[in-house]
């Protein structure tokens, strides 16, 4: 098929979100029409659902966090007074509700592993994959702050890198709960017999590694996916390793194409090192927009929000994310880079330019690491379109500025745009989540490796 006559790349789409009232664009709960605050009713939640089913999204994309953000002047002062991720509330609790109000929006759901044992963990996932007909995702993600460490009883988290070894051995545990301890046809249900399940399709884990010992039944029986849709943000050596192995998506946050570019390469890599194929993982770029009718209006909207935001919460996020607490620092002064045990991809960044607070303040007044597009509907449709077809990018996770409103300017007025140029979706695809964004079937593909979990007769 000639170039001209392929169908183009349609763009993936989740709303990034966190079930708390500051999430990544810091101040903006003070603005008259943002209704963050609300994040206590089920309302909210199943509104911002079918809100976000109405612009076809394909996920609702769920941060959370273990511990508070105490790096900053070495307390909680700030993230309390500006309610930087705290309070915070347990994201998995929302799918249900969302879910009986929806029918094709996923859910891609952040929990820690590193305080939650797997059998219990399994179970939560496989429950919330029953009650949404398949279309959940898990977030995987270990932790970076020693004050989650501290609460649970550590004196200080576990080494980054080891973090990555323990979160593979708890994946290989989940694979076998999830893939290998129910056969597809273990479930009868056949009142006459008497037979709901039959024991000898149903097959006890054995599990005796470094980290976790593990004898025992999956409680659940096959939920629509088995293993939820598995997405990840680590972006260092580790987290690249990782990644190749067990991520089906990968969210990242860029900064210039360039660069992004060699992340999302980098991310292919790594799949195909683990004997996958390069576009067996898809990738994910945070985004901010503002979008508005004209370019001078969408710049007048960024004015406007500019003026409710704070970026010394914006900083203080940062100093939790680096572990550096950049308070200590006087304006102007250079920052020094140091490996901390955080995030390496973020404490990266210092290492690539004079970074100064004042610099990190003006970076972090609206947005924080993650880039803003201001524009006119075309404009922003342009750009979207360009950095997928730039850097190779399958989608965004697009922040809530003022909530709900900045999801629903995107939905007015940019989805129609890019649906109108062939790069959006105009109805979803029948399934669950993994069927939706793969094109293939409801279960792990035979070349991840959670497929060589399956118990040998189960027959999918
Ligand atoms: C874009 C992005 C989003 C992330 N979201 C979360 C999150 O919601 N909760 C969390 O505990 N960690 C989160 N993390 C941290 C990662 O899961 C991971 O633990 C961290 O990036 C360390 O990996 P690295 O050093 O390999 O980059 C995020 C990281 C990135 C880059």
């Amino acid at each position: 098929m000639s170039q001209a006559l392929q169908p183009k790349k349609k763009i993936l789409l989740n709303a990034f979100n966190m079930n708390c009232i500051g999430h990544i664009n810091h101040g903006l709960w003070t603005h008259p029409r943002d209704t963050s605050s609300q994040y206590k009713s089920v309302e909210y939640w199943t509104e911002l659902a079918q809100l976000l089913e109405r612009g076809l999204f394909d996920g609702l994309f769920i941060a959370d966090i273990v511990g508070v953000y105490d790096v900053y002047q070495d307390c909680v002062d700030v993230p309390l007074k500006e309610s930087i991720q705290l309070p915070v509330n347990d994201p998995l609790l929302l799918v249900s509700a969302m879910a009986a109000v929806t029918r094709n929006l996923g859910f891609g759901l952040t929990a820690n592993l590193t305080y939650e044992p797997p059998y219990l963990f399994a179970r939560r996932m496989s429950t919330l994959d029953h009650l949404s007909r398949g279309r959940v995702g898990w977030n995987i993600v270990t932790g970076y702050l020693d004050s989650a460490a501290k609460a649970m009883g550590l004196h200080e988290q576990v080494e980054h890198d080891r973090r990555y070894d323990q979160a593979d051995e708890y994946l290989q545990v989940l694979y076998k709960l999830w893939e290998g301890s129910w056969e597809d046809d273990a479930v009868l249900n056949d009142p006459h017999a008497r037979v709901y399940a039959q024991p000898h399709k149903v097959h006890k884990v054995e599990h005796h590694g470094e980290f976790y010992q593990v004898q025992g039944y999956h409680l659940c029986e096959p939920s629509p996916q088995r293993t939820p849709v598995l997405f990840q943000a680590g972006s260092s050596e580790r987290g690249l390793l990782f990644a190749g192995r067990h991520a089906e998506c990968v969210f990242i946050s860029g900064q210039d194409k360039t660069a992004t570019k060699v992340q999302v390469d980098k991310v292919r890599a790594s799949a195909a090192a683990a004997g996958r194929n390069p576009d067996d993982i898809k990738v994910f770029m945070g985004l901010n927009v503002i979008v508005a009718t004209t370019e001078e209006l969408a710049w007048a909207k960024h004015a406007e929000y500019l003026s409710y935001a704070s970026a010394e919460a914006g900083v203080a996020h940062f100093s939790a994310s680096t572990g550096v607490d950049f308070s200590r620092y006087e304006m102007d002064e250079p920052i020094q880079y140091v490996k901390s045990n955080a995030i390496q991809s973020a404490t990266k960044t210092l290492q690539d330019h004079d970074w100064t607070r004042r610099k990190l303040l003006e970076q972090h007044a609206l947005g924080g690491r993650y880039i803003t597009l201001v524009g006119s509907p075309g404009q922003v449709a342009d750009e979207l379109e360009s950095w997928i077809s730039e850097t190779g990018l399958d989608g965004f996770n697009l922040t809530r500025i003022v909530t709900p409103e900045s999801y629903v300017d995107f939905i007015e007025l940019v989805i129609p745009q890019l649906q109108q140029r062939g790069s959006y979706k105009t109805a979803y695809d029948a399934g669950t989540l993994r069927e939706k964004i793969f094109a293939h079937d409801a279960h792990l593909p035979p070349r991840h490796t959670g497929s060589t979990y399956r118990h040998p007769l189960t027959g999918y």
